[in-house]
Parts: structure tokens; sequence; C-alpha cells
């Protein structure tokens, strides 16, 4: 048997998707390790919810940097360090500098949660709502230096209702989150991920 795949995750917020993640694993439903929790946050719920699960955790926070370069490159040697195989984004509301992109170039992932490429950046369920869209959803892609532009690996449609309001709509797309995030940790992890180009191939 291969030992699991050594997992960080990045999160700046409420870590509902860590929670999420972690229990997929505890339930045997993802071969990887949560070796580490990362927060540029010290005040994220995620935090709190990775230590009550028993995971490693460390605020790194931007105030204490120069530059974002500097900021990045601190996060590159904690997860280096620490061997990490995949980085795992899940509400960390930073974009990730060149040299973090590199050292993990199709081995960092994020969520998002609209169908991109519409909608990117840090309003989407508001921007797609308000735009008057009847289906909008949940993307996972693997980072590169843009904006929410990296080449997509799962993909989930989610209707929006007549009766919608914004937090309705984001209650549901939250729950499209916990089904394709975890889904697409376990195909990456399994080795049934191939990156060529600008596309995903599930093998
Ligand atoms: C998720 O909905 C994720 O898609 C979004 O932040 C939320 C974090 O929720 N990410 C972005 O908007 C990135 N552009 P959580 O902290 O409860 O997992």
């Amino acid at each position: 048997m291969t030992s699991p795949t050594r997992l960080a995750i990045l999160a700046s917020g409420s870590g509902t998707n860590l929670e999420n993640i972690a229990k997929a694993i505890d339930e045997g439903a993802v071969p990887a390790k949560i070796e580490i929790a990362i927060s540029d946050n010290e005040e994220a719920c995620a935090l709190e919810r990775a230590r009550r699960r028993g995971i490693p955790t460390k605020v790194v926070r931007p105030a204490d940097f120069p530059s974002r370069d500097a900021y990045d490159h601190e996060i590159a040697s904690i997860l280096q360090d620490a061997k990490i195989e995949l980085v795992v984004l899940a509400g960390y509301m930073r974009l990730v500098g060149k040299e973090l992109v590199e050292a993990f170039y199709g081995r960092m992932m994020n969520i998002h949660p609209a169908l991109l490429p519409a909608f990117p950046g840090t309003h989407a369920v508001k921007d797609a709502f308000e735009y008057g869209v009847k289906v909008t959803g949940v993307t996972v892609h693997f980072v590169d230096e843009g904006e929410d532009t990296g080449p997509i690996i799962l993909q989930e449609a989610v209707r929006v209702e007549e009766d919608d309001d914004e937090d309705s709509l984001y209650a549901r797309i939250h729950q499209a989150e916990y089904r394709i995030y975890p889904e697409a940790i376990r195909l990456f992890c399994e080795g049934k991920t191939r990156l060529e180009g600008r596309k995903v191939r599930i093998i």
C-alpha cells in the first residue's frame, strides 16, 4: 500500500471546506494526511477547526513581512520543510506569487464559488447573483499566477432558483464544494489527474 499524500491546507476564514476535507480523509474516502494548516489570519475559525482535529497549525502574518514575495518565500519554505506533496487552498484570500506557484505548479489546487472563467475574484457569488445568471457553480483548479485562471480539474453546476437570495444560493454552492473538493483531491492522490497544457485529463 502506498503512503497517504502529504497535504497542506491554506485557509483565511471559516474553514468549512478544511473541515469537510479532513472528514473525508478520516472516513477513508481520500488517501491523504493533512500535515499542516496555515493561515494568514490569526483569527480564522479554520485554525480552531484544524486544532480540534489534531492538525498542526501555523499562522503566517503578512504584516510581519516586507513584501508579498518575502511572505510567499516563507510559505514555500514551510511547505518544503514539511515535504508537502499537494497544497490545498480552501478560502485562502491572497493571490499566490510567482515563487510559490512555480514551486508547486500542478501540485496546488484552489476552489472557487463560480463556474470559471465567469466571475473570478473575491465576490463571485454576489457577482453571479447580481448579474442574474440562471446557472452558476463551483470550480476546482490548479493554481497559476493569475487570479482564478489556472487549469480546471472539476466543476459542478448549481442552478439559481427563482426564490433564491445570495445566502440561499451560497448555501447550495457550499454543498457542491463539499462534494467536488474531496473528489478532486482524491483523484490527484490516486494519480488520476494529468496536467497537459491548459487541460487536466482525468484518467
Ligand atoms: C469558499 O466558498 C471558497 O470557494 C471561497 O471561499 C469560501 C471559503 O469557505 N473562495 C474564494 O472565493 C476564492 N476566490 P470556507 O472557509 O467555509 O471553506
